[in-house]
């Protein structure tokens, strides 16, 4: 299959509902799949929930619920945000299905084959939170530094996974990037793990203590642990493998793109092509947390703010190579500046000239369009770069670029004064609006993978008026 392209997300732990933290991921891959299915590939875009594990079970016991039951009902809700957030999933796998134990048994079973499973003791930490092995190394003042809490002191017989043998290859291939993984900083994080130490892991754990998951094949008195289980989720869609593009958190980089490789060169797997890992934001300052209280439903600011300009805010916060912080206060003041006052309103400007001037039945001719595409350098430097940036999944850059030229245009506007050209009957007049036109024919196209539904709108409507068939009523594309 040539022009395929198979984009994946995390699958996300199925203990709460989702934030706006998840679906900051999930977003990103959804511009991503857009994107390359806009070049006309074969896209598949995988989502899906992590439903084992000792966290999982913990959290239905607390609400008086069967594991299964309580997957059920979160799985769920994240089902109704992806729905209302417009992301174009092709399969929403979840780790509690049939075929999916199916395929992590199968898995399994060839790493154990390969000879690359052995039976050992765990003695260490481990926290439930990230459901992870902790070296003493890793904890601040005594605690896990994502879960603010300590870790459990486990001593068990485990299965474990000889990760050594293959961290040559997998270093190898990170390095010259045929496991490419961006960005470059993330890369080199990797790179130091490796070089500093890394010791093998357990991919099974105790069943006395972790009920909840998928039996180990080789030993009933294992489960198979909740990571290994989860990864596999990749290699659903069969046909599609390997994925061109893992969209990840820096929090889980380590799993994705150091044990995740290993296991698929022990089962004889090709590696994934690339893997993008953003930055985490905090909220106010803070780590997103229910006790904090900081944390913000996606369906909350979609009700204040709508869909599109939900998925906007989101994604042009800070660019993904950082971590960021985000001001809960300043959606407001964003949702202005860019959409109401910015993009809204220079469509609103440059539409409502076109009718009240109605210089030409065709205001876009074909002559007239053909300058504006092809000769226009400030449109193909603005093209050019978003296209750069997007290839290399820098979003807050692409969005910056696409604002950056909404600018211009109104720059354009102040200087060339269309009201004054009319006014004297100038046949630059024609001109100057084929250009503006033009130029917000281009920003629409643009911006379709953000706001795929306003820039539905905006379309339709640039269409009649293309067509002459002027709208009486205004755009109003992002109310004030
Ligand atoms: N279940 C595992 C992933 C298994 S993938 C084979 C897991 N789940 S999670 O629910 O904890 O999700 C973690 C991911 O959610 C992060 O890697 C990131 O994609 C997203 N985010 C969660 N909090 C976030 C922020 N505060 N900021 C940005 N993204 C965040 O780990």
């Amino acid at each position: 299959m040539k022009n395929k392209f198979y984009i994946t997300t995390p699958i996300y732990y199925a203990s709460g509902k989702p934030h706006i933290g998840h679906a900051f991921t999930t977003l990103y891959a959804d511009v991503l799949a857009r994107y390359h299915k806009s070049l006309g590939k074969e896209v598949f875009f995988l989502v899906g929930m992590d439903e084992h594990g000792a966290k999982i079970a913990e959290k239905a016991k607390q609400e008086n619920k069967s594991p299964q039951e309580f997957v059920d009902e979160i799985s769920k809700s994240y089902i109704d945000v992806w729905s209302a957030l417009n992301i174009g999933y092709s399969d929403f796998i979840r780790t509690t299905s049939q075929k999916h134990k199916e395929t992590v048994s199968e898995f399994i079973k060839k790493n154990y084959e390969s000879g690359d499973i052995y039976e050992g003791v765990y003695e260490g930490l481990y926290c439930v939170g990230c459901e992870k092995f902790l070296t003493e190394k890793e904890l601040i003042n005594g605690v896990c530094p994502d879960h603010l809490t300590a870790p459990q002191k486990i001593k068990e017989k485990n299965y474990f996974f000889n990760l050594k043998k293959h961290l040559p290859e997998i270093k190898k291939r990170i390095r010259n990037d045929e496991l490419r993984i961006r960005p470059e900083s993330r890369k080199n994080e990797i790179l130091n793990i490796i070089d500093s130490g890394i010791s093998d892991f357990s991919v099974t754990r105790e069943k006395e203590k972790v009920r909840w998951g998928i039996p180990f094949p080789y030993d009933e008195s294992q489960i198979i642990y909740v990571w290994l289980d989860a990864l596999v989720n990749y290699l659903s869609p069969k046909d599609f493998w390997p994925a061109d593009l893992h969209i990840i958190g820096a929090d889980i980089n380590k799993f994705h793109s150091i044990f995740w490789p290993g296991l698929l060169l022990s089962a004889g797997f090709p590696l994934p092509k690339n893997i993008f890992s953003h930055g985490l934001f905090t909220i106010n300052g803070q780590k997103i947390s229910k006790t904090v209280g900081n944390t913000i439903d996606p369906l909350d600011m979609i009700k204040k703010f709508g869909v599109d300009a939900t998925r906007y805010l989101l994604l042009s916060q800070f660019p993904a190579s950082e971590h960021g912080d985000i001001k809960e206060s300043e959606f407001e003041v964003k949702y202005n500046a860019d959409l109401a006052n910015g993009i809204g309103n220079l469509f609103e400007r440059v539409f409502t000239m076109l009718i009240n001037y109605r210089i030409v039945e065709h205001p876009m001719s074909h002559k007239s369009h053909k300058i504006c595409e092809s000769s226009d350098v400030e449109i193909k430097k603005t093209e050019n770069k978003y296209k750069n940036y997007i290839e290399n999944y820098q979003i807050f850059e692409a969005l910056r670029e696409v604002l950056l030229f909404a600018k211009k245009l109104d720059g354009y506007i102040t200087e060339t004064q269309p009201w004054i050209l009319a006014k004297n009957k100038d046949k630059k007049l024609e001109e100057v609006l084929n250009y503006l036109f033009c130029g917000v024919e281009k920003i629409i196209e643009w911006l379709e993978l953000f706001l795929p539904e306003k820039a539905k709108i905006a379309k339709d409507y640039a269409q009649r008026i293309k067509s002459g068939d002027y709208p009486e009523e205004k755009l109003g594309l992002f109310p004030r």
